[in-house]
């Protein structure tokens, strides 16, 4: 995880760099630092905590270094602590390095350094690229780099200052991500390209095993044997206005709300370029779905939409559990990756090992010009524009559309489901007009312990997602289930005390999940019933209901995850918490 940034040009590098960082944040936020060439030396300053922590103890100092590298945290080696922040320099301080990802070797590093007599200050493992920077450097900071990263093992990007020369930076990839940003007169390097949109559109994506050498006048891409590579600039089409607030309370809200047009878009932009993949679902003979978290759930609703609308076999697996898995996997099998990201380095490396056996690979990604994007076969973008909030929403319902195009591509009455689904936008506008009375249940159940989220066929996602929406905003524990598997063993939870979100649209299941509900209800448990508008039989047998909008079945998901989304945030606010970056999380998953 963590997020770098780099900054040479004309400008004091210091206010570019922190405003970076704080578009940044969202990758880790326990400590942060910066590091500038103030007159020819090299200054560091650190902090324990978020970025306006480091921003307030740096009121009054009048830096105005005009090249410098910021970093934002999120621990992996060495706890949280103003020795373990980066940027982390070499014993005599002249270099400075800011570090993404994890050096595997670092250890056997450490110990050749120390023997070498050399005092490391810090528990990482970002340390030992410091000091073997500065053992390396004979006049020229590329030159040791280059030598430098053929020692180093893992997954990681690492960008590197020195006071040798004050307008310099060395930026490495090597698994996880950095984007060079090219200015007038001044030059960027980021991991992503949000940090660095307000100053510049014009992006070049670094690949793995690539050096960018940064000077305020020009960029030049070398790979680790040091030949010049030659890259395309792309324009970036993104609006920054679009990653600011808007008036609402936080990001994620602003996200929820924007679910109408982030299908719309996902809709518009895949029918208008009427984009296919270069091959057809059915010469496979199954599909293999393979994501995290949120995007893992809606990859278990695609499964449903691909196997009834393409008749494709098609299992949903865990990035991170699939490598190690010994799945059987080769060139009958389509991978479909689903990350918002494009980073998360579990879908990455499983993208990866299929590709390595033959699969042919296509991904569903919202952040264009990412590592799961490049790697891919092919790949649909999700128009959701950037998502800051860490918990995904409009990003979720944006794969979702994403992922009925695919599935109805190929379908004989594929163009009438597709006008079908480019009404789904304005049905999410009506779930959120309708979801306004969920703002007093997060008031009564704020303080309830644990949650039970129920149901069946594509509501059982849901259940997940809502619970995982609830769990990781507001810490309280809850817990998806599908409704007919209550029975076996988790009805025991329920009494009094114990709210069960049931999701039961008026759909194939309907009749099962009134009958899972009254078994809720003979056990005395608080039923929140999520039902469609003027469904009798949902709202007489729940304690409180919710209605949404009446769907066809298959569209039912985009309707019924916006009250749970809502429920949630609205809890979590209400709890004065951390709605936008929750304790322990980051947005972007880079480590295994
Ligand atoms: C939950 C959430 C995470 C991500 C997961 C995968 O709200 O955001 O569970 O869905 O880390 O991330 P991506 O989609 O970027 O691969």
């Amino acid at each position: 995880m963590c997020g770098i940034i780099g900054y040479t040009g004309r400008e004091a590098a210091l206010p570019l760099i922190l405003g970076g960082l704080e578009r940044l944040e969202y990758r880790g936020y326990d400590s942060a630092g910066v590091a500038l060439i103030e007159d020819g030396k090299l200054v560091v300053e650190k902090k324990v905590g978020k970025i306006r922590e480091l921003v307030k103890s740096l009121w009054g100092k009048p830096y105005k270094g005009k090249t410098g590298i910021g970093h934002t945290r999120w621990a992996t080696h060495g706890e949280p602590s103003t020795e373990n922040a980066h940027p982390h320099t070499d014993s005599k301080e002249e270099f400075a390095v800011v570090h993404n990802g994890i050096v595997e070797n670092y250890l056997e590093l450490k110990r050749e350094l120390e023997g070498e007599g050399v005092h490391f200050r810090s528990g990482t493992d970002t340390e030992v690229i410091a000091h073997l920077i500065a053992r390396s450097y004979r006049g020229d900071l590329l030159d040791a780099v280059l030598e430098v990263v053929g020692r180093l093992r893992g997954a990681f990007a690492f960008a590197v200052i020195t006071a040798h020369e004050p307008n310099r930076i060395v930026g490495v990839k090597q698994g996880s991500p950095l984007v060079v940003g090219i200015g007038e007169g001044e030059n960027f390097l980021a991991s992503d390209i949000p940090a660095i949109l307000p100053y510049t559109r014009k992006i070049v994506t670094l690949s793995d095993g690539e050096v960018a050498d940064i000077t305020p006048d020009g960029v030049n891409i070398y790979d680790f044997h040091g030949n010049p590579v030659t890259k395309e600039v792309m324009e970036v089409p993104w609006d920054i206005i679009s990653a600011e607030k808007s008036g609402f309370k936080h990001f994620m809200l602003k996200e929820i709300y924007e679910q109408p047009k982030a299908v719309g878009d996902t809709v518009r932009g895949l029918v208008s370029s009427g984009e296919r993949p270069p091959f057809s679902l059915k010469e496979f003979r199954r599909a293999l779905i393979i994501a995290c978290g949120t995007s893992y759930h809606a990859g278990l609703i695609g499964k449903f939409w691909m196997e009834k609308l393409t008749g494709v076999p098609t299992e949903v697996v865990y990035a991170s559990e699939f490598r190690y898995a010994d799945y059987p996997v080769g060139e009958e099998d389509l991978i479909v990756a689903i990350s918002q990201s494009g980073e998360t380095i579990d879908t990455k490396f499983a993208v990866n090992y299929a590709k390595d056996k033959g699969a042919r690979t296509l991904s569903v990604v919202n952040v264009v010009g990412s590592s799961i994007d490049r790697e891919s076969d092919f790949t649909f973008h999700t128009h959701a524009g950037p998502e800051i909030g860490v918990a995904a929403t409009k990003t979720f319902t944006a794969q979702l559309a994403a992922l009925y195009y695919l599935a109805s591509l190929e379908h004989d009455e594929g163009e009438k489901l597709l006008s079908e689904l480019m009404k789904v936008p304005a049905k999410i506008e009506e779930a959120l007009e309708k979801s306004e009375g969920v703002e007093k249940l997060a008031d009564k159940y704020m303080k309830k312990k644990d949650f039970l989220y129920l149901g069946r066929y594509l509501s059982f996602p849901i259940a997940l997602e809502g619970a995982l929406k609830l769990k990781e905003i507001s810490y309280i524990h809850a817990e998806g289930y599908p409704a007919g598997e209550m029975k076996h063993g988790p009805i025991a939870l329920i009494d009094e005390n114990m709210p069960v979100v049931v999701i039961a649209p008026q759909d194939r299941v309907h009749d099962k999940t009134l009958a899972n509900i009254e078994e809720v209800r003979t056990r005395k448990g608080i039923v929140i019933g999520v039902g469609f508008e003027g469904d009798d039989k949902v709202e007489k047998l729940s304690t409180e209901f919710v209605g949404i909008p009446s769907v066809e079945e298959d569209f039912t998901p985009f309707v019924s995850v916006v009250p749970l989304q809502l429920l949630a945030y609205h809890i979590a606010s209400k709890l004065g918490l951390d709605v936008d970056q929750p304790r322990n999380l980051a947005k972007t998953v880079t480590v295994e």
